[in-house]
């Protein structure tokens, strides 16, 4: 565990134009790349697996050995996909990244395309964000001007394009299989693994899918190596995150830490929950994470203690709650999503999420029926396990948890709105007379 931060991807962002490539250049960057041009490139698959980088897109699967599964070369197209779509609730370090350093990314998809044979490479990006998107264009361009990009790179002989994709803004294509299919032009729903994508992706070729976060530190470790990398961090989760702090914390914002930190030390350093409050319940990685209470405060931010305690580290996305928040309208706030989202492949996620919706908008309005939260914890343990992929395992996270640890709350709103329980006024980030004054 740690007190300390780790900035790394993000130490410069308070730079002037830390965006522009002469910033990066002036920050180390870009080094890693010449220095990973003169090496084999089966040896940078082997620093990455050294490492112990594990997928910074939610499951934590270890980089390396994702990469290792290519097929050996046949001569024909291999591809690098970059997971930019960032859509969950509360989930928000890839775009201020993008936003801020771009160009972390743009050199970590060069030296992992060297690395697994690589001439083309994507970046698939959410479709709302115009903004990141037209800076993620600049980032490329000014890579390709300055010699990064393109044919025979640097002299080293290696050719490299990138394509800036914009998704039209639907979570399902996160999921790397149907982002796959949406990149192809079709309808995003997910595919029927194996094959995997490492075998048979992008245009049924071997492709490696790896999110923002987890190719931007690819620099890094090149440049320090995977000791100083692995010195960060726990036994098996090693490393350095980005930690997103957002809702009823005094100074929300990116925390970059190793892996294995506590939310009580991140809210030392976050100026605590707001002032006068206290903690009620929180996500560890997003809304597809089962809630923590304030009994888990203690519990080390790494994939294996978060498992251990119940929940999962997904993509460290801390959203606090405050004692001012229902329990039931944010799940079900939460599941509105979720039901909005099902892209109606599978028949557990398509039909539970829409029932689980209008048992939760029942109870928002103290109408409940007799059994309402049995049912409702029933139908999420029959959506948990049966769902074609992991968005309808997602949504009963907060189901399941939520009745785990505020069931009284839900025998509450079978009879009192729960906006007359929980003022919505109340739990509002600024208070009326502090906006006033
Ligand atoms: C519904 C759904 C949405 C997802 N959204 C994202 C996303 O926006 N970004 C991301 O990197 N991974 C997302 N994932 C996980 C990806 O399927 C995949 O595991 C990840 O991109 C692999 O990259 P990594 O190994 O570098 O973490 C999502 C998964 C699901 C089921
Ligand atoms: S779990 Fe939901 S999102 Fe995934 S395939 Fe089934 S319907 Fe689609």
């Amino acid at each position: 565990m740690s007190t300390e931060l780790t900035p790394i991807l993000t130490r410069f962002w308070d730079a002037p134009q830390s965006w522009r490539l002469e910033t990066y250049e002036r920050n180390e960057g870009y080094q890693a790349l010449r220095s990973a041009l003169q090496r084999e490139p089966g040896e940078l698959v082997q620093e990455a697996k050294d490492s112990g980088l594990r997928g910074r897109g939610g499951a934590g699967f270890p980089t390396g050995m994702k990469w290792g599964f290519l097929p050996p070369p046949d001569g024909g197209p291999r591809y690098l996909v970059v997971n930019a779509d960032e859509s969950e609730p509360g989930t928000c370090k890839d775009m201020p990244l993008l936003m801020a350093a771009p160009q972390f990314l743009v050199e970590g998809m060069i030296i992992t395309s060297y690395a697994i044979g690589c001439h083309h490479a994507f970046i698939y990006l959410r479709g709302e964000v115009v903004h990141v998107y037209r800076r993620l264009m600049q980032a490329v361009q000014e890579a390709y001007a300055a010699g990064y990009l393109g044919k025979d790179i640097l002299g080293s002989g290696f050719d490299l394009d990138i394509t800036v994709h914009a998704g039209a803004g639907a979570y399902i294509c996160g999921e790397e299989t149907a982002l796959l299919d949406s990149l192809e032009g079709r309808r995003g729903q997910p595919r029927l693994k194996p094959p995997f994508p490492a075998v048979a992706g992008l245009y049924a070729r071997p492709t490696v899918v790896n999110n923002v976060e987890s190719i931007a530190s690819i620099p890094p470790i090149m440049a320090h190596g995977a000791t100083w990398f692995g010195g960060m961090g726990t036994e098996r989760s090693k490393g350095f995150g980005i930690f997103s702090l957002s809702g009823h914390v005094t100074r929300p914002g990116q925390y970059e830490a190793p892996l294995g930190i506590t939310l009580r030390e991140l809210l030392d350093m976050a100026g605590g929950v707001r002032a006068g409050h206290e903690l009620k319940f929180w996500t560890p990685g997003g809304s597809s994470t089962p809630l923590f209470t304030a009994e888990h405060l203690d519990v080390p931010l790494d994939f294996e203690s978060v498992g251990k305690a119940g929940s999962m580290l997904g993509t460290r996305a801390l959203q606090i709650f405050d004692e001012t928040v229902s329990v039931v309208k944010a799940v079900s706030r939460w599941i509105d999503f979720y039901a909005h989202e099902s892209c109606g492949k599978c028949t557990p996620c398509r039909e539970g999420t829409y029932w689980l919706k209008q048992i939760l908008t029942r109870l928002e309005a103290g109408q409940g029926l007799p059994g309402d939260i049995d049912k409702l914890d029933d139908i999420a343990s029959n959506i948990l396990g049966r769902a074609f992929c992991a968005l309808g395992d997602g949504a009963t996270s907060p189901v399941s948890s939520g009745i785990k640890y505020f069931r009284e709350e839900f025998e509450m709103a079978m009879t009192t709105p729960v906006d007359v329980s929980f003022p919505p006024e109340r739990s509002t980030l600024f208070a009326k007379e502090s906006v006033s004054s």
